[in-house]
């Protein structure tokens, strides 16, 4: 979908007042990520990175910080005097970096993140082919309070007039449906020719963008509207209530998706999925199910309702079981989790291993078809195939300054509530008896049992009991 020809600049400098936030506006996520992230991202599919210009100003070294990775140009607004005055600097960054002007520049909105990479294209063939000086992207929501509005000139025809803002509309034109997106594209020496001459004079004292429009059909230039396909996709984010109707939006947008890529959701509205998640078909997504970040599911796995799983990999025909939580996992192909596993970073669940009721693991390896299934912490340990932990059992990793490391050979037993003391090695096909504390090697094949005898008192409990029997 490249557009030659064309730049992009979006603008995300200002301080979003309405959020009542310390974070900057862009900076507030939906769908699990920055709106501004999101914005590039669109921008991405039309222009390579290096004709993307990101205005930025309010708290702009920890908006740069977030991007910089994109590989997007920052032009600094330091003042935020508006959306005419983030242009206003985008042309003196041209004009001071001798940069080559591009021909079209399409402006977006930092707060307008839903827009789709297709709708962006449209605008820019719409407005080579319309040979506008100016295109805007419209729509008409159920309720256009708080938006700028676009004036056509005949109501069939796509010829706009003007956009008058909010606190200007005159009465007759309160009920005016079509709303600014704030998104446009513009012939660049016909916006920069214009820019000089915006004033102030206006309910906000600020220099609006939006008068561009007027100034350019009053030289005669043409100045067209093409509406949105969907509303959704051009609302904006003033409010956190706005912020979250957006993420709503976006995270039903992915589970649709998913949706049509084979993959079960029940109640998707209760499901919490983040924009980058991957899921393959013939998997289940019970009600209450959070995947986050970039969480990749195989097929024909199933997460059971009220798991939590973030940035974790997960494998074909894997069971999660309810209320797991997964960070930074990876869970190989057939294993079974919970219900109540907690499966903390660098946790690797060979094929087919069992992982049960509230067991914790950190960075651990667990080998193929080895099971932990009740009450177990594993941390900071290698285990082998075909290993049996027994309830309760745990790796004591560390002494206070140091983590240290335990070492499972393949087959071992480890009887219920041994306590593994750290570094430890039981070597293959050894046995621990139940109740052990283990702070010696175990060579392979033998048994290590490390616990007191017991000793049993023949009818002591009798005697004690006679004897209070008497006292009373
Ligand atoms: C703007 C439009 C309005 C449109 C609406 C759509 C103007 C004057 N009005 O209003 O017609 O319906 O968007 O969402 O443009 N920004 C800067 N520098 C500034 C001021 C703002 O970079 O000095 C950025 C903001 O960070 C934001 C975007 O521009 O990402 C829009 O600014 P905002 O103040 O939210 O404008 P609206 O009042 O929503
Ligand atoms: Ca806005």
């Amino acid at each position: 979908m490249e557009k030659p020809g064309f730049a992009i600049a979006i603008m995300a400098a200002g301080k979003g007042t309405r959020l009542k936030s310390k974070r900057p506006k862009v900076l507030h996520e939906i769908g699990g990520q920055a709106l501004l992230l999101h914005v590039i991202a669109a921008a991405r599919t039309v222009v390579p990175a290096e004709q993307i210009y990101c205005i930025v100003g309010h708290e702009a070294d920890r908006v740069k910080a977030a991007v910089a990775p994109t590989g997007v140009n920052f032009v600094m607004q330091e003042e935020q005097r508006g959306t005419g005055h983030a242009l206003q600097m985008v042309k003196a960054f041209f004009a001071m970096s001798g940069a080559a002007v591009p021909k079209h520049l399409l402006v977006l909105s930092g707060d307008v993140p839903l827009i789709k990479p297709e709708t962006i294209a449209a605008i820019c063939d719409l407005h080579l082919a319309e040979k506008a000086a100016m295109t805007i992207l419209t729509a008409v929501p159920a309720d256009p309070t708080g938006y700028g509005r676009v004036l056509r000139r005949n109501s069939d025809g796509p010829e706009v007039t003007a956009i008058v803002e909010q606190k200007s509309l005159k009465p007759e034109q309160l009920g005016a449906p079509e709303i600014n997106s704030g998104i446009y594209c513009f012939e660049t020496h016909e916006l920069f020719a214009k820019l000089d001459l915006l004033s102030t004079d206006n309910a906000h004292g600020e220099f609006y963008l939006t008068d561009v429009a007027a100034m350019l059909v009053a030289d005669g230039k043409r100045v067209v509207a093409v509406k949105a396909e969907s509303v959704d996709e051009v609302l904006g984010a003033n409010t956190i209530a706005e912020m979250m109707h957006l993420d709503a939006a976006m995270r039903m947008g992915t589970a649709r998706r998913l949706m049509a890529q084979g993959v079960t959701i029940f109640r998707p509205e209760t499901c919490v999925i983040d924009a980058q998640v991957t899921v393959g078909p013939d998997t289940v997504i019970e009600p209450y199910v959070q995947l986050l970040g970039g969480t990749t599911i195989g097929v024909e796995s199933r997460v059971r309702s009220y798991s939590v799983i973030q940035n974790s990999t997960i494998g074909d025909g894997v069971m999660v079981r309810n209320g797991c939580i997964l960070d930074h996992a990876q869970v190989s192909d057939g294993a079974v989790l919970g219900p109540y596993a907690h499966l903390r970073p660098e946790s690797r669940i060979g094929e087919g291993a069992h992982v049960g009721n509230f067991v914790e693991t950190k960075k651990v390896t667990l080998g193929k078809g080895s099971k932990a299934n009740h009450l177990n912490y594993l941390g900071d340990a290698v285990i082998g195939a075909g290993v049996n932990i027994g309830a309760g059992a745990i790796t004591c990793n560390y002494d206070g300054v140091h983590k240290h490391l335990t070492t499972i050979g393949d087959g071992v037993f480890v009887g219920s509530d041994s306590t593994l003391v750290a570094p430890v090695t039981l070597e293959a096909g050894s046995y621990v008896a139940a109740g052990s504390c283990i702070t010696d090697d175990v060579p392979a094949g033998a048994l290590a049992l490390g616990r007191s005898r017991q000793i049993t008192k023949p009818g002591w409990a009798d005697a004690k009991r006679a004897a209070r029997a008497k006292q009373n």
